[in-house]
């Protein structure tokens, strides 16, 4: 069958690996894909929110298939136009998609189903927030409530700040319409873990358990990001605690999505908190998370295209999926200044070096070709993913490989995994 494949991140390039070794794969299209990608098949240069143009290609190019990497296409209904044209596309409808994409739409969600989340109040005017995050004397979260890449987050210790965070979001617009809201919510302390499932509108299929390392700095400080490294599985997460998480979290969402008039399709990720009260949802997101995806991918055994397409047609019960038992380990490399702003073009080396150690995959994000050299073009670069017999092993493994790639003003976490090594 013919694929189109939509994104450019590490997370594309996993799944575009993955699904390149399906039997059952013809063309794989990468839309627009990036230089790591480029091996797979052809690229197409076209924006991800392009939606009447992803169409128009997909129909010209007898696309059998669709497989939306990124958010930001999902929430502007490219499932929708996809499904109108007769073309099987993977990921929710836009309105499904509004589980990610509008924090109050989650917060109202998970209230109804009595899924448990932090204590939130969701205001659209400043003074109103200003006045409540004053009354209270406790550390909060204020959040951006529409989609705004990992960073519309501010943890925040002193009601002062949380003003502040507040202001920047409402008033400085720092994210645009996806500031319009805010949600102020209770901190949670905790470890966090990763739970992505497949689910087709009535079964669901849990993957192994992940976690990512969202803040900038080691030992988890400083500004969030997107994400610089995860590993899988996440002792944090025992059986016990997946079934609790699956009975309390997963089925509720999609019974009180069903039940919503607004099923969910696709990939739910449910960002857990794991607090001695039990087990907390900090947010959903409605994708593959990314790095996430990158070291459950080199885990994964069974043939990643047949188990989205059983997702997409509601036929998820008649597969199976079956993994490795060894642990892998992704180190995001970055430019320096991620996740504010930073320099491009600049020259990598070192990555053929760094793919030939055994079981390494070096996945690109932030990459483009200059004048013939692979350069930097994002705050996310590239993501050195190892498997290895246990999680110091594949950590060694990784930060080996990540040794022989260099850039100028590369930055990586030198503790991405400790917390699993330490327990
Ligand atoms: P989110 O995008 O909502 O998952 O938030 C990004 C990151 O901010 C999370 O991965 C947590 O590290 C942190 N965070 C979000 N909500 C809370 C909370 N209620 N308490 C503590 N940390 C939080
Ligand atoms: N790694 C977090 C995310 O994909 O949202």
């Amino acid at each position: 069958m013919n694929v189109l494949l939509i994104g450019s991140g590490g997370r594309e390039h996993a799944i575009a690996w993955k699904i390149s070794q399906s039997p059952k794969l013809d063309a794989l299209y990468l839309l627009p894909g990036n230089p790591g990608m480029a091996k797979f098949g052809p690229t197409v240069d076209m924006d991800v929110n392009d939606i009447d143009g992803i169409v128009e290609f997909a129909k010209k190019s007898n696309i059998d298939f669709v497989i939306v990497g990124p958010e930001d296409p999902l929430d502007n209904g490219l499932v929708d136009a996809c499904e109108a044209a007769g073309i099987k596309a993977f990921g929710p409808n836009k309105a499904a998609a509004q589980l990610e994409a509008d924090k109050a739409f989650a917060k109202k969600i998970m209230k109804e189903n009595s899924i448990p989340t932090a204590e939130a109040r969701i205001f659209d005017n400043f003074n109103d927030a200003k006045a409540y995050i004053a009354s209270r004397d406790e550390a909060v979260v204020v959040k951006a409530a529409g989609l705004a890449k990992g960073k519309g987050v501010y943890v925040c210790d002193e009601p002062s700040d949380a003003i502040l965070a507040a202001e920047k979001i409402m008033c400085d617009n720092l994210f645009g319409e996806a500031g319009a809201q805010v949600v102020v919510e209770e901190k949670l302390i905790g470890e966090e873990a990763s739970i992505l499932a497949f689910v087709d509108g009535k079964s669901i299929y849990v993957m192994e358990s992940s976690q990512d390392h969202k803040p900038i700095g080691e030992g988890d400080k400083g500004a969030n990001t997107g994400g610089m490294g995860a590993y899988s599985p996440a002792p944090v997460v025992t059986d016990k605690l997946m079934e609790q998480i699956t009975k309390e979290v997963l089925v509720p969402t999609v019974d009180g999505m069903k039940r919503n008039g607004t099923p969910f399709k696709g990939i739910l990720y449910a960002g857990i908190m794991v607090t001695q009260a039990g087990p907390r949802v900090l947010e959903f997101n409605v994708r593959f998370g990314d790095p996430e995806t990158q070291p459950i991918l080199m885990r994964l055994k069974s043939d990643l295209l047949e188990v989205m397409l059983a997702t997409s047609e509601g036929r998820l019960d008649s597969v199976e999926l079956e993994w490795d038992e060894r642990p892998a380990v992704c180190v995001v490399l970055s430019s320096e200044g991620y996740p504010g702003d930073y320099e491009k073009g600049r020259e990598i080396t070192g990555i053929s070096d760094a793919n030939a150690i055994e079981d390494v995959v070096v996945f690109h994000a932030g990459t483009s070709i200059k004048d013939t050299k692979l350069v930097n073009a994002g705050g996310r670069v590239l993501g050195v993913t190892a498997l290895g017999d246990d999680v110091a092993a594949a950590k060694e493994k990784a930060y080996k490989a990540v040794e022989k790639i260099n850039f100028d003003g590369v930055y990586y976490r030198r503790d991405i995994a400790d917390k699993a090594i330490n327990r």
